[in-house]
């Protein structure tokens, strides 16, 4: 894991949102790496940053949020450094994102092969010819067939409307790929399509991805390695293995015991209490109001974080020397 070339290189970055009712943290001191055809699943409850994050190694968070600091390096070039039409040549072409409901963020007034060729003319100056024979290339290469670049969004089940948004995230081979809960909105067996293709594509293609989702069991299949996010920091950070079988965080570890898993035989239980409202997290650990092992000192000074090892990380009390 740790030999891969790094092609993500995030230090210290901080996204906050600036409104009326005070400055939401949502992401804040998040470092991590993703190597080449590299996955890293990002999981964490609804409201923890995940989106956030994804948006910014894009330059692309929404206002009031803007890059308070950190780095973003993307194959070695500094994102938060570029001008705004720096950032519009590198989107696509090295970083795409997979938005989270994606399916509507296709431009309905727009056929399918219109909304393709437009990213390849814009970003390759192919000819009209050139463009529309990438697009059918594409198509096929989500398991689609080429007659549906005639059609209109409407006219598209949800699964294909998904192969097509991740068709286009795919189609200047950027990189790395964004993924931002890609199956959420599915029924199951379109879930099940849509991950093997990714999964193909990972192979194939050597894509390193963020594959983001709050749903642990659909990261435990295709992620390399994992990082827990909790109100806006990641607090857990490893390979998918050490992750799943030797969880370090108590907030992981309430995560893990939450998802029905195959021949666990312990008792399903969700984690109480409510995630902090970012404007106003809690003093010391952010997790500490939830947490069954909180220590006095959690209350009042952040953990630091703690190397248990390879590139497993836990931001926790529990796991400093005494
Ligand atoms: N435009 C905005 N203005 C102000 N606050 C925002 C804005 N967008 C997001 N936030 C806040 O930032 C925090 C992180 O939101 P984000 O959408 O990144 O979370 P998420 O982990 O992707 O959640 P979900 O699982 O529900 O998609 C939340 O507290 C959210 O309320
Ligand atoms: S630092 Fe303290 S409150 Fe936070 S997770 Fe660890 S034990 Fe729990
Ligand atoms: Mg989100």
């Amino acid at each position: 894991m740790g030999s891969l070339r790094t092609v993500l290189d995030v230090r210290d970055l901080r996204v906050y949102y600036r409104t009326l009712a005070g400055i939401v943290r949502a992401v804040d001191e998040v470092s991590f790496t993703v190597g080449e055809a590299e996955v890293l699943g990002l999981a964490g409850e609804s409201g923890c940053g995940k989106s956030t994050l994804g948006y910014s190694l894009l330059g692309l968070v929404p206002p009031p949020g803007r890059i308070e600091g950190g780095n973003v390096l993307i194959d070695g070039i500094d994102v938060t450094k570029l001008s705004e039409d720096e950032l519009r040549r590198i989107r696509w072409s090295k970083v795409s994102m997979v938005f989270q409901g994606a399916m509507n963020v296709l431009n309905p007034v727009y056929t399918v092969e219109k909304q393709l060729v437009e990213v390849l003319t814009f970003h390759k100056g192919f000819s009209r010819r050139e463009a529309v024979k990438s697009a059918v290339e594409a198509l096929v290469q989500v398991g689609l067939n080429p007659e549906l670049l005639k059609r209109y969004p409407h006219e598209l089940s949800g699964g294909m409307k998904q192969r097509v948004v991740i068709a286009m995230a795919l189609l200047l081979k950027p990189k790395l790929v964004i993924a931002d809960e890609p199956t959420t909105a599915l029924d199951v067996v379109i879930q099940a399509q849509i991950m093997n293709l990714l999964k193909k594509i990972k192979t194939e293609e050597k894509t390193s991805m963020i594959f983001i989702t709050h749903d642990l069991s659909i990261i435990a299949e295709i992620s390399d390695k994992v990082a827990i996010m909790y109100a806006g920091k990641v607090v857990e950070l490893g390979s998918s293995e050490e992750i799943f079988n030797n969880p370090k965080h108590p907030y992981t570890q309430g995560l893990l015991r939450s998802i029905p898993r195959l021949g666990y035989k312990g008792k399903i239980t969700w984690i109480p209490g409510v995630p902090p409202d970012l404007r106003r997290p809690p003093i010391g650990c952010r997790f500490n109001p939830r947490c069954p092992y909180v220590m006095d000192i959690c209350r009042h000074k952040e953990p630091p974080t703690i190397e248990m090892g390879g590139e497993h990380r836990v931001a926790c009390w529990l796991h400093t020397k005494k």
